[in-house]
């Protein structure tokens, strides 16, 4: 089950990846990366000094636990040892785990790992003993979390670097995760060397992390796969969200300055609409705004723009027509524009086009941007519409929530919007 793949030297994308790889095997400048979630940002996770150059370059606080990227299962059983069955037993209190002497992933994950890798799935394994692993992968725990990738170039760039690669998402500390290589540099631009373009990101929201070494087992971050899929693979019927779920703070007030730990924020503040909160007033907007100038508006399935004279400038009547989604994304042209050094010039790879909506009032000036109604379409162009309001210098962003009731990656995304938000409107 290794990865076979063949790298002819004398092409110039090919030596930007060995270039990649050698960087990732050799510096402590931390190499950016695309997967089919968000973009990465790697480092050999067996040396300390390497993990450490990506929380400095994303300037986060060193006590979150990073995923460990592999290329291959045959990788990944390298790294883990038959003797830690010891070690399991410790961790799970007792509660018995069924391993193989000649396999050493625990069987509960074998339905996972058939069905959904390479894919957006993170798995939490015990770390062995005597671990490659460096200290600050882990964050202190005795388990890490391991997952194999989809995207082509991540598990090329793996295979050839021949490492584990210990990777966050490739945002700065706080804000909206990176689905394009454009994203990254705009973040991290001064604090890194490498990004390996590979075009927009398939998913758009990063994997769920699941936790198979408890009874009954856990998800511990939504993500890529949904609840439903996971119930459908045997010993997961009964998995349980072992993440908080934040609607319950539906209803509340903008919070403090500092209150809580931002995450996924773009500069402006969020402030999202559950679903079936309704559509804001003008009025309502107004107020959202207090005597600022320029609203950012991200729809989903329901909302419409009807500049009417009923003072109801958006309303809710019925899903968005597919030729109304003005986010479109561009197919990725193979391993086109395969690395950008952040100095050069970023393709941009997804196009996001916000229409100036002249308010018949005309006490404010409305971007619109409209994700269409399909979840995976939403999950895909989430945080660059995040971003994209943020670069058109918006004074607050008003959010369409969608249902999250139906297990899909809607779970994900109403995470990550309810993450970001400042305030949040009861549905
Ligand atoms: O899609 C993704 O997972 C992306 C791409 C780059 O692969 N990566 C990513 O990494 O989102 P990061 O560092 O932003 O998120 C890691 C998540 C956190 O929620 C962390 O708490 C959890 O994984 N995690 C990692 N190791 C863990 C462990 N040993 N136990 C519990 N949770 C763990
Ligand atoms: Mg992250």
């Amino acid at each position: 089950d290794d990865l076979a793949i063949e790298v002819d030297e004398h092409n110039t994308d090919a030596k930007h990846l060995l270039r990649a790889a050698e960087q990732l095997k050799h510096s402590n400048i931390p190499v950016a990366f695309p997967t089919e979630t968000v973009y990465g940002l790697g480092a050999d996770a067996t040396r300390s000094e390497a993990v450490r150059g990506i929380y400095k370059a994303k300037q986060r606080p060193a006590d979150n636990p990073l995923i460990v990227h592999f290329a291959s299962l045959k990788q990944l059983t390298d790294l883990l040892t038959p003797s830690q069955a010891t070690g399991i037993k410790a961790l799970t209190n007792g509660h018995t785990l069924d391993i193989h002497d000649d396999d050493p992933i625990p069987a509960i994950y074998r339905p996972l790992i058939t069905k959904f890798w390479p894919g957006p799935l993170t798995i939490i394994l015990p770390n062995p003993p005597n671990s490659q692993l460096a200290p600050e992968v882990t964050a202190g725990l005795a388990t890490f979390g391991a997952r194999i990738p989809a995207n082509l170039l991540a598990l090329a760039l793996i295979k050839l670097a021949g490492i584990p690669i210990a990777a966050p998402s490739a945002n700065a500390s706080t804000k909206p995760s990176p689905t394009a290589a454009e994203h990254v540099a705009f973040d991290l631009n001064g604090r890194i060397e490498t990004i390996l373009d590979g075009g927009p990101c398939d998913v758009g929201v990063e994997s769920t992390v699941v936790d198979g070494l408890c009874d009954p087992p856990l998800i511990l971050r939504p993500g890529g796969v949904s609840a439903e899929q996971l119930r459908s693979c045997a010993g997961w019927e009964n998995v349980q969200v072992g993440y908080k779920n934040a609607a319950e703070t539906a209803g509340s007030q903008p919070r403090a300055p500092g209150m809580k730990y931002r995450h996924y924020s773009p500069r402006a503040p969020v402030v999202l609409f559950e679903a079936g909160a309704g559509a804001p007033t003008v009025e309502q907007m107004r107020g959202y705004l207090g005597g600022n100038a320029k609203l950012g508006v991200i729809r989903t399935r329901c909302w419409t723009i009807n500049a009417g004279d009923d003072g109801r400038l958006i309303s809710t009547s019925g899903p968005i027509q597919n030729g109304q989604t003005s986010v479109q994304r561009e197919e990725p042209g193979g391993f086109v524009g395969l690395l950008a050094t952040i100095r050069s010039t970023p393709q941009p790879s997804r196009t996001i086009t916000a229409h100036n909506i002249p308010a018949k009032s005309s006490l404010f000036e409305l971007l619109d941007l409209a994700l269409g109604p399909d979840t995976a379409g939403i999950a895909r162009g989430v945080f660059a519409a995040l971003r994209e309001l943020d670069k058109r210098d918006v004074d607050a962003i008003l959010v369409e929530g969608i249902d999250d009731t139906e297990g899909t990656t809607a779970a994900a995304v109403m995470n990550r919007l309810r993450k970001a938000a400042e305030v949040n409107v009861a549905g």
